[in-house]
C-alpha cells in the first residue's frame, strides 16, 4: 500500500468527535521528554532510537510486539529515590508493576529492596539473588503455603492485612521456631483522587484495617501478644497514579497518630512505618507528576513534626515505588497492520498487540499517548484510535491520539510509559503470545524475559 493520505478521516481544524483528546500538537515528530525514557531521541533521519539503538533494528531483530526497557533510566529512577529519602529510610520496589531477574539485579545493585505479593513474585526476586532480608512480603489473602515459604526464606517483614492472617502466621511462626517481623496494614481513610479500582485507603474496600474503626489498634493489641510475631510497625499504601502529596501527608499524619496511641497504650514505640507507594506518572503530556525529592522531602518533615509534638523518637520510613520507578522506563513497539478511516470519527489503526500486552486501557480508561516511530512525518495530524487485534471492540491500547494521515500498515509506531502494569498484567487472551521485554543500554540489546511461542501455550494444555 502506498503511503497516501487517507481522506475520510478528519483532520487538524475539523470539527472533532467527542473524546478524551485536547488540540493535536504543533509538530507530531516531537518526542515529550515526560513521556518518552531518558534515552529515547528522534535521529535526524527521522526514526527513534532508545539506548543508542534504533526501534527499526529492535523490531527486525527481537519482533513485534515488544516492550523496549531504557536499563539507564531503570537505574537512574532507582538512584533519584534513594538519593531522595537518603540514608535514614528505605525503597521497596513493588515488584507487581513489573518484576523480571535482571530487574531484580538492578534493584539490588542499585541498593533498593523488593516488595512482594505472592509466592511468584518471591521466587522471582530470591532466584536473583535479592537477599530475603530485603523481601517485604504483602497480600490481602496470603496463603497458609505462601506464609510458610516467606517465614522459610526469611524475608524481611510480612505486611499482615488481617486478623486471620494474624493468628495464621503466629502459628506459622512457632512451627518454624522463629520470630517473624510484621508490619501491620491499615486503613487511613483518605480518598486518593484516582481511579477507584486503584484507590485503596478508604474504608469501603478489601485492603487493611482501618484505622477509624478501631480495628488498626486491636491488631496491635492482637499482634503484641501473639507468640512468634515481632511488631516492628505500621503500613499504609492510599492508592496508585496519585499525583496530589496531600493523601500522603494525611496518611503520614494518621500513621504517626497510631504510633502515639500505641505508645500511650502499650508503652512501645514502634522503629518503622512504611508510607505505600502510588506515586503517579505522566502517561500523556497533561500529567504532571511530583518528583521523588518533593514526596521525600514533605513526608520526611511531617513525620519528624509529628513525632516531636508526640514525644516519638521517629520510626524509619520506608516507601514501595512501582510505577513512578518503571513505568516511565519502557515503551511498547507495535507493527501498524491497517489503517480504517471511519468518516466524520476518526481513523482506527490496528496493531499487533492489544488489550493481551495492555489491558489498562479497558480497565481503567487509562490513556496513553503514541508515536510514529520507524520515520519522521510532515504529514497533516489525524485522530486517530490505536486498537489491538482481539476479538472485542474493547480492545483499545489507545482512545484518542493524533498520528500522521500518511501512516500506513509496516510502519512502526510505539506507546510510552508502558513499564508498569502492563507486561506483568499481560494475559494469552485469544492464546496470543505475551511479548519480550527487551532491555537497552548504551547501544546494546538484550532479551531480559523473552516472547512466548506457542510451545509454551501447549505446554500447559495437557488434555
Ligand atoms: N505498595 C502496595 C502495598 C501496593 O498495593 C502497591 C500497588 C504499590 C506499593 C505500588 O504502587 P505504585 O507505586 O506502582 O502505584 N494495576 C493498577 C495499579 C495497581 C496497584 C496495586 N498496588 C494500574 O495498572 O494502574
Amino acid at each position: 500500500m502506498s503511503r497516501s493520505a487517507h481522506p475520510a478521516g478528519p483532520r487538524h481544524g475539523d470539527v472533532l468527535p467527542e473524546g478524551h483528546f485536547t488540540a493535536p500538537p504543533a509538530d507530531l515528530n516531537l518526542l515529550d521528554p515526560k513521556v518518552w525514557s531518558a534515552t529515547v531521541r528522534r535521529t535526524d533521519a527521522g526514526s527513534v532510537t532508545v539506548g543508542g539503538i534504533d526501534v527499526r533494528d529492535l523490531a527486525e531483530q527481537f519482533g513485534t510486539p515488544a516492550y523496549v526497557m531504557d536499563e539507564q533510566d531503570f537505574r537512574a529512577r532507582c538512584r533519584a529515590w534513594r538519593e531522595a529519602f537518603g540514608t535514614g529510610a528505605d525503597v521497596y520496589y513493588a515488584g507487581k508493576a513489573f518484576l523480571s531477574r535482571a530487574v531484580v539485579r538492578w534493584l539490588h545493585e542499585e541498593g533498593l529492596n523488593v516488595d512482594v505479593c505472592s509466592g511468584g513474585e518471591l521466587t522471582v526476586a530470591l532466584s536473583a539473588g535479592m537477599p530475603a532480608e530485603r523481601i517485604a512480603f504483602h497480600g490481602n489473602n496470603k496463603s497458609k503455603a505462601e506464609l510458610e515459604y516467606a517465614v522459610k526464606s526469611g524475608v524481611g517483614h510480612i505486611v499482615v492485612d488481617s486478623y486471620d492472617e494474624l493468628v495464621r502466621l503466629s502459628w506459622i511462626a512457632q512451627q518454624q521456631g522463629v520470630r517473624q517481623q510484621i508490619l501491620i496494614r491499615v486503613t487511613v481513610g483518605v480518598e486518593a483522587h484516582t481511579h477507584e479500582f486503584i484507590a485503596t485507603a478508604h474504608e469501603d474496600q478489601k485492603f487493611g484495617l482501618s484505622l477509624s474503626g478501631g480495628h488498626a489498634a486491636e491488631a496491635v493489641r492482637r499482634a503484641l501478644t501473639l507468640d512468634g510475631l515481632e511488631l516492628r510497625g505500621i503500613h499504609s499504601h492510599i492508592g496508585s497514579q496519585i499525583f496530589d502529596t496531600a493523601g500522603f501527608e494525611v496518611a503520614a499524619r494518621r500513621v504517626v497518630g497510631l504510633l502515639a496511641e500505641i505508645k500511650a497504650e502499650h508503652g512501645v514505640e514502634l522503629p518503622e512505618i512504611d508510607l505505600g507507594g502510588g506515586l503517579g506518572i505522566a502517561y500523556t503530556s497533561d500529567d504532571d507528576p511530583r518528583e521523588p525529592a518533593e514526596i521525600a522531602g514533605s513526608l520526611t518533615e511531617i513525620v519528624r513534626r509529628e513525632c516531636a509534638a508526640a514525644d516519638l523518637t521517629p520510626p524509619r520510613i520506608s516507601v514501595e515505588p512501582g510505577r513512578a520507578i518503571v513505568g516511565p522506563t519502557a515503551f511498547t513497539l507495535y507493527e501498524v497492520g491497517t489503517v480504517k478511516p471511519l468518516d466524520g470519527l476518526r481513523t482506527y489503526v490496528s496493531v499487533d498487540g492489544g488489550m493481551s500486552d495492555n489491558i489498562r486501557t479497558a480497565l481503567y480508561d487509562a490513556e496513553y499517548s503514541v508515536a510514529l516511530v520507524s520515520r519522521a512525518s510532515t504529514a497533516e495530524p489525524m485522530l486517530s484510535r490505536v486498537v489491538g487485534k482481539h476479538c472485542e471492540s474493547g480492545d483499545i491500547i489507545v482512545r484518542d491520539a493524533f498520528l500522521p494521515a500518511d501512516l500506513a500498515p509496516g510502519d512502526l509506531i510505539a506507546v510510552p510509559a508502558t513499564g508498569a502494569y502492563c507486561r506483568s498484567m499481560a494475559s494469552n487472551y485469544n492464546h496470543a503470545l505475551k511479548p519480550p521485554v527487551v532491555a537497552v543500554a548504551d547501544g546494546r540489546s538484550r532479551v531480559i524475559v523473552r516472547r512466548e511461542t506457542e510451545e509454551d501455550l501447549l505446554r500447559l494444555d495437557i488434555g
